[in-house]
């Protein structure tokens, strides 16, 4: 199979929402990272995701729907997911709440848990296509196990092009970086994963949330090695050595050296983030051996950033 890009027009998404609902897979994108989609009530099309990207079990999937009433049958909304699903959707935050009793969404979504992750994205082409479709999406980021998210059709190619049917090219990904996900299943609001929404702007909303340090209670996604470039990754690098490429930050990076991505010359931290993934797979290539990572201050969007590079830099089996 080579998958088909197509641009999403109308008869586009008629066609992604047909397969859809006849259990295949579609990667689209979505105002994060593109998404590898599939019937989120379909157990044999959960099961090809977790085959297409070479995805453990154990680690589960986030259930991408239009908007909180699509939510409600899947998951249980309490004061604090009430608050934040207003304030936030459609847009980069995940919320992971305990099931619904009736929850349509197949138990291998959950990887067995009690809980699910519920999105809403805005992205236009998510919207239209979860609207065609009519049922919730199980969406994953469209990348390998393991490897760097794709935020341009291209990448998903590169990564699944002889896994999914069809991909729905939307162009650059606008915030570039994974939905922020905040656990909701216990008394303490826990923060699963940085990313694309800051933390600060949910806990000025619903109070501090905790850190869980590596351990059962983490987000199961986040235990190994993630995000990862084939070459070796050194990160708080103040210039290349050897044959490394540098990915840089703002004005004053080091010039002078042949392979050098610049993630924002003007320092600005969401630039970065939408730079982030394509600077990592532009640098990853078979004349260098290594990739340096500038420093990136850990403020608002930094935080996500920092969080990806210290997994990408961590070696496979950790
Ligand atoms: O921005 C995003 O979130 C993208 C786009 C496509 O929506 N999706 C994405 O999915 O990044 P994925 O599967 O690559 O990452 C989902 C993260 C993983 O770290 C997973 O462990 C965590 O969410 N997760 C999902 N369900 C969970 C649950 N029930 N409990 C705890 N963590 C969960
Ligand atoms: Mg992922």
């Amino acid at each position: 199979m080579r998958a088909e890009i197509l641009m999403p027009t109308p008869d586009a998404i008629r066609r992604a929402a047909a397969l859809l609902r006849a259990g295949e897979l579609v990667a689209f994108p979505t105002e994060t990272v593109y998404g590898l989609g599939g019937d989120a009530t379909n157990a044999a099309a959960v099961a090809a995701i977790f085959a297409a990207k070479g995805r453990p079990a154990l680690n589960p999937l986030i259930c991408h729907v239009a908007d909180v009433a699509a939510a409600r049958p899947l998951a249980r909304f309490d004061a604090r997911a009430e608050i934040l699903a207003t304030a936030f959707w459609p847009g980069p935050l995940t919320l992971v709440l305990p099931r619904a009793a009736d929850c349509p969404a197949t138990a291998a979504v959950s990887a067995g848990l009690p809980s699910l992750a519920v999105r809403a994205p805005a992205h236009p082409i998510a919207q239209a296509l979860l609207a065609a479709a009519g049922v919730p999406l199980a969406a994953p980021s469209a990348n390998r196990a393991g490897r760097i998210s794709a935020t341009a059709a291209a990448h998903v190619l590169a990564e699944l092009g002889d896994k999914v049917k069809l991909i729905l090219d939307g162009g650059d990904c606008a915030i570039g970086i994974e939905s922020t996900v905040v656990g909701l299943t216990g008394e303490q609001a826990t923060l699963l994963r940085p990313g694309g929404l800051a933390t600060g702007d949910i806990e000025a909303l619903i109070g501090p949330l905790a850190r869980p340090g590596a351990g059962p209670a983490e987000s199961p996604g986040m235990l190994s090695a993630h995000y990862a470039p084939r070459l070796p990754l050194r990160i708080n690098a103040l210039h290349p050595e050897g044959r490394e490429g540098l990915l840089a930050f703002g004005p004053h990076a080091p010039s002078g050296f042949a392979a050098v991505f610049n993630l924002s010359e003007r320092g600005d931290l969401a630039e970065a983030a939408h730079n982030l993934y394509a600077g990592l797979r532009a640098l990853d290539r078979d004349d260098l051996d290594g990739i340096a990572v500038a420093p990136i201050p850990a403020a608002g969007l930094g935080v996500a950033i920092n969080d990806r590079l210290r997994r990408a830099a961590k070696p496979p089996s950790a």
